[in-house]
């Protein structure tokens, strides 16, 4: 059952106190109730806090639904090759114009709490995200995460992952969390490491990246 002490990690905006939302907040708290009626707190707390409204505050960075207006900042800060190598092939590189429309028109359709923006400084400048599993691997979860280069060395993408892993394993049914990482990166395995994960293994030659084939280790955190 989840802690509702986490519950600071979520904000509201300010807009929320309006009257005109009155009949909103009337209805998530019905749901609530209904919630707590059939015994799932889990269930409970998301009604009362949609996710398209999830926001986490860290000291360092912001994790928040990705909006239309991140565009140009997407462009400016996902177009490099230094973030592109470390990444799965499904990232473009060059990132056009055209890429980040067709990410942030996707990030819409997503469930919200599967895809956050990171935002420093008031610009979304990088992302971290869940890619459920489906059939009996439902309980997993892969997480993945990228950080634009002129933010890299301030501990930005550990909190970020320590804060969105603490909370994905209090989301009901998830009990694992994995990310398998390119043997060439050392400093995405020292983010899990700080975040909680631990080494399971060394997945020989699982992959190509940039015509090369190397090996991944997987880190997984699962629930205590
Ligand atoms: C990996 C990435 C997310 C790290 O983000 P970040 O905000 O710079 O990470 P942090 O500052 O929180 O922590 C980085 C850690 O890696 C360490 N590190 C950095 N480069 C390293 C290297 N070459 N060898 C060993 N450790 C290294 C840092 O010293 C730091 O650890 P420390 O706090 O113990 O000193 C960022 O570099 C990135 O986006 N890279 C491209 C995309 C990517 O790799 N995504 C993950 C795919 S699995």
């Amino acid at each position: 059952m989840p802690d509702p002490s986490r519950l600071k990690n979520y904000s509201m905006p300010t807009y929320l106190g309006s009257p005109y939302l009155a009949f909103f907040f009337s209805a998530f708290f019905l749901a609530f109730l209904c919630a707590l009626c059939v015994k799932d707190f889990d269930l409970a707390l998301r009604a009362i806090i949609p996710t398209a409204m999830l926001t986490f505050e860290l000291d360092a960075c912001i994790l928040r639904p990705w909006r239309s207006q991140d565009v140009e900042a997407l462009i400016r800060h996902a177009d490099n090759r230094n973030v592109w190598i470390n990444v799965r092939d499904r990232f473009p590189h060059p990132y056009t114009r055209d890429d980040a429309l067709r990410w942030l028109e996707l990030a819409q359709t997503l469930p919200p709490d599967t895809q956050l923006a990171i935002e420093v400084d008031g610009e979304a400048v990088g992302g971290i995200g869940l890619e459920p599993q489906t059939d009996i691997e439902r309980v997993s979860a892969e997480i993945g995460f990228w950080l634009s280069e002129a933010c890299w060395a301030r501990g930005i993408m550990t909190q970020a992952v320590t804060a969105y892993s603490d909370w994905a394993l209090n989301r009901s049914g998830l009990f694992r969390l994995y990310a398998s990482v390119l043997a060439w990166n050392p400093a995405s395995m020292r983010v899990l490491e700080k975040a909680g994960y631990q080494r399971e293994g060394c997945m020989r030659k699982s992959a190509i990246k940039d015509g090369r084939v190397i090996d991944r280790i997987l880190y997984a955190r699962v629930c205590d």
